[in-house]
């Protein structure tokens, strides 16, 4: 039978990750993937983490199977992320997942096996990976408009006009809550309670991608659009990730969390949430979620969780900084200011296909064919360099 398979297509981003592997240049660079980077380039373990991790090894009592809806003090510390005291626990129902990815799933799941005939909106732009999901849950899937024409920017008047002719009430919209993949356009404060408002007014349900929470500018502040959309909306589900803010990439952790109006709600949205999880895979892995808990149940490590968060951030934002003055010096016409005005790790660079494999075939700097950069990629060391290829490919 198998004979009948044909291959896929690779993945875009994984498969440049090979082609850089394989590349003997030594000064090579990657801004391809999306994982942080610290000044030596590296992805190291947090220091918080690794304390977790050593207290775990003395006192965790079995490896017994989590329920199916996971570690119950890791999903009171991620509704306490999300919302602090502002939405009451019997309004919740939190899921742990493989992930933000298994987040974004069991949330298409969800929509796809209870709201016949709903839709999904996306913005265009987005995460390539939300299309795969959706499509994969069987949801329908549009596109709303994000991008300026400068593509610098976000086109607010587009987004708006789309989400108010497109949709029709039942539909869900996704949202990134902030440090927007893959162009770190945010909206505003202003512009969130516009979108809230349309929200509202036209019944749809708002899907939170929550992957970069305290990537922009801190835990609570990166909440801020989130807590717009709950203000209006009294329903939601939002998608979080420890991936990048507590780095444990691989150890896959991350929750679902179902906000509903009424405590009833929640309940039976817990339920089908539970019974799409059993007969996926089944429940949850128990090691990431338990680092989290660890760290969050104890002041001191929250406290150095909170330091080396915000040295990430710090230095994404330092390396934005250089990288604009230095382009700025290299007498490219080209203005990279608008980079400024973005947050988390990504950034579109406004580079074309053909500039993008001339920086990977003439200097082997990596970058994703749309032209999305990974900021946290660049270092002290290799800025000059970088910019000097892009300078010559510009
Ligand atoms: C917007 C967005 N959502 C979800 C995810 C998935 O996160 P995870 O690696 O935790 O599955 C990512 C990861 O890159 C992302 O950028």
């Amino acid at each position: 039978m198998f004979e009948t398979v044909s291959t896929a297509p690779p993945d875009a981003i994984l498969g440049l990750t090979e082609a850089f592997q394989q590349d003997s240049n030594p000064e090579k660079i990657n801004l391809s993937v999306g994982v942080y980077k610290d000044a030596e380039g590296k992805t190291p373990v947090l220091q918080c983490v690794k304390a977790a991790e050593r207290r775990l090894i003395e006192d965790e009592a079995t490896k017994s199977y989590l329920g199916i809806d996971g570690l119950p003090e890791y999903r009171s510390h991620v509704a306490g992320l999300l919302f602090g005291e502002r939405v009451p626990a019997e309004r919740l129902a939190v899921i742990q997942t493989p992930g933000g990815t298994g987040a974004v799933r069991l949330a298409a799941d969800f929509v796809s096996s209870q709201f016949a005939g709903a839709k999904v909106w996306i913005s265009n732009p987005t995460w390539a990976n939300h299309q795969a999901i959706f499509q994969a849950a069987g949801l329908p899937i549009e596109t709303y408009r994000y991008l300026n024409a400068q593509r610098t920017g976000l086109d607010f008047e587009g987004l708006l006009a789309d989400l108010t002719s497109g949709p029709v009430a039942g539909d869900a919209v996704l949202l990134h809550a902030c440090c927007h993949n893959p162009t770190g356009v945010d909206p505003t404060a202003e512009q969130w309670q516009q979108i809230a408002a349309v929200l509202k007014e036209r019944r749809l349900l708002p899907i939170i991608d929550f992957a970069y929470q305290g990537f922009g500018s801190g835990l609570e502040e990166d909440a801020a659009g989130l807590h717009t959309i709950l203000d209006h909306v009294g329903e939601a589900l939002v998608c979080s990730s420890f991936s990048k803010n507590f780095g444990l990439y691989s150890e896959r952790v991350g929750a679902l969390t179902l906000v509903a109006e009424q405590a009833d709600a929640a309940t039976a949205g817990r339920s089908q949430l539970k019974r799409l999880v059993r007969s996926n895979y089944s429940n949850p892995p128990r090691h990431g979620a338990s680092v989290v808990a660890t760290v969050l149940a104890d002041s001191a490590l929250t406290a150095q969780w909170h330091q080396e968060l915000a040295e990430m951030r710090q230095r994404i934002a330092a390396m934005r900084q250089a990288f604009v003055t230095r382009m700025r010096d290299s007498g490219v016409e080209r203005d990279f200011r608008f980079l400024l005005d973005q947050n988390g790790m990504f950034s579109f660079s406004g580079l074309n296909p053909m500039q993008v494999d001339e920086l990977r075939s003439q200097h082997s700097v990596y970058i994703v064919g749309s032209g999305r950069i990974n900021v946290a990629g660049m270092t002290e060391e290799n800025l000059p360099r970088l910019c000097e290829a892009i300078a010559a490919v510009l």
